[in-house]
């Protein structure tokens, strides 16, 4: 088993957690009563108040260009973020908005925190030791390292999908399947909500004649979408996409890029990449970070031909990364 794959798998639960039907939510806004019984320190000793509005002064969110009045709302709100591996910062002070409908591209140089940065959004950084979150982290207005949160609904809700793909050594269908069976979903619902997420994933039409040929004999491509099409199937709000195409040839690479302009008609997509391409090419806002801090957010446009950041002009000119 591939260290990715084990990252992937180290967050569905084993075996499946009891979560009582009750306490499912139906509704994306829900992110379940907890069965997290630990304290994160995220929460303790003072945590931000999730009541509390985030402070207008806060961050490169704001930037003076934006038209806040167009943009859809945000889904995740990111304030005053800071992630630690013993004395060293990965991650200072981040605030950061990510809207419904839109694709954010994060860019910045290797190390830079990109990776870590994302799996604070669905608390994949519990799984990785030795890292301390502090800050508040809101998934549409819930404090997600709430002691009320369950991470595992969290992560349905906040999907992800990996740099390289991780696809399970089962059949397409059970692929796709997976955390469907986790919720114990009746089977004409797993059936249905497989073919949907294939269609969405546009994958349905490759497929459809043999759902049940395993996964890994699918091209790269495939598998990576595949990947996708396993995430949606659990009702995600937000996709994380950890520079998904980076193991993937040009035209594998166009598919994924294609389907991310028919994910953002219903899901706030995040997706990191260090191809500064790539980023102009999908995504409407980008955020630069580098060593740890958010230099600059904005429309991709303007950040790219108008950076008011001389780190980021020197960055997206190519004069380092
Ligand atoms: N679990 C961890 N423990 C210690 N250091 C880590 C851990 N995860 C990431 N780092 C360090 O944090 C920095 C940012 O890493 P990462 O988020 O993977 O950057 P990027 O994705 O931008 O390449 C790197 O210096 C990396 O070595
Ligand atoms: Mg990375």
């Amino acid at each position: 088993m591939t260290a990715a794959l084990e990252d992937e798998l180290s967050y569905l639960p084993r075996p499946p957690l009891p979560i009582p039907a009750s306490a499912k939510p139906r509704d994306a806004e829900d992110l379940g009563k907890s069965s997290f019984s630990g304290v994160h320190p995220m929460s303790s000793p003072s945590p931000p108040s999730p009541t509390a509005p985030p402070s207008p002064s806060l961050g490169a969110g704001s930037s003076p260009w934006a038209s806040p009045a167009t943009r859809p709302p945000s889904v995740i709100t990111v304030r005053e973020l800071w992630v630690w591996a013993g004395k060293k910062a990965i991650l200072s002070d981040i605030n950061l908005d990510f809207a419904e409908r839109e694709v954010t591209a994060i860019i910045g140089p290797s190390g830079c925190g990109k990776t870590t940065l994302i799996r604070t959004l669905n608390r994949m950084t519990e799984v990785s030791p030795g890292l301390k979150v502090r800050g508040s982290i809101q998934y549409k207005g819930q404090d997600i390292y709430g002691r009320a949160v369950n991470p595992v609904l969290l992560r349905q809700r906040v999907g992800m999908v990996f740099q390289r793909p991780t696809v399970f050594p089962l059949s397409v269908f059970e692929n796709v399947a997976f955390g469907l069976r986790l919720n114990r979903e009746s089977r004409d619902v797993v059936e249905t909500k497989v073919v949907d997420s294939l269609k969405r994933a546009g994958l349905y039409e490759e497929l459809k004649d043999n759902l049940h040929r395993s996964a890994l004999t699918l091209s790269g491509g495939q598998q990576q979408r595949l990947c996708i099409a396993r995430a949606l199937a659990v009702n995600p709000r937000v996709l994380l996409l950890d520079e998904p195409t980076s193991s993937l040839d040009p035209s594998a690479t166009q598919k994924v890029e294609d389907l991310l302009f028919e994910l953002k008609r219903e899901y706030a997509v995040i997706i990191v990449t260090h191809n500064m391409q790539q980023a102009a090419r999908v995504a409407d806002r980008t955020a630069f970070l580098y060593q740890g801090k958010l230099i600059e957010v904005d429309e991709t446009k303007r950040l790219f031909e108008n950076p008011r950041e001389k780190l980021t002009e020197s960055y997206v000119t190519g004069r380092f990364g």
